[in-house]
């Protein structure tokens, strides 16, 4: 079984999104699942705000609960979609070997190709912020998905 996991900074605004679309994108022949590199919001829902605009799209993600990214999860996954230059890092200094380094990628270079753009933080913003995550997660989980099978 092929494992995707969706890796964020607090793990209820970005990455449940991400893994709500992606998982909308694949059959249940893939796992999916999503991870915060901070501790702050284990077991939580996702921000109301991202639960919003899921459901907007026709996704229920309330289910989601957050938690943390661990050295473990580079056994489990195959790949790990990183959302920003700072998930990146922290989830780089945890690798352990070549192996682990090369399953992590930023999310939108399957967009835009070795340009390391960041899908911006949307937690301070507005719900707008929101939306314009929604449609970049969306594009690039379509990649994935397009890639996968
Ligand atoms: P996320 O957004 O990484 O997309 O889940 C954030 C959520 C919470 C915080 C930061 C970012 N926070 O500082 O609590």
């Amino acid at each position: 079984m092929t494992k995707i996991l969706m890796v964020c900074l607090g793990n209820i605004c970005r990455s449940p999104l991400a893994e709500g679309i992606l998982k909308s994108k694949l059959s249940s022949e893939f796992k999916v699942d999503s991870a915060g590199t901070a501790n702050y919001h284990t077991g939580s829902q996702p921000d109301k705000r991202s639960i919003a605009v899921a459901r907007k799209h026709g996704l229920d993600i309330s289910n989601l609960r957050g938690r943390q990214f661990t050295i473990h999860d580079f056994d489990t996954f195959n790949f790990i979609y990183v959302m920003d230059e700072s998930n990146y890092q922290n989830v780089i200094n945890l690798a352990r070997n070549q192996e682990d380094i090369d399953k992590v990628e930023m999310i939108l270079n399957l967009v835009y190709p070795d340009k390391n753009y960041d899908v911006p933080d949307p937690y301070y913003g507005g719900n707008q912020g929101f939306e314009n995550v929604y449609n970049m997660l969306d594009e690039a989980c379509s990649k994935i998905a397009d890639n996968l099978s």
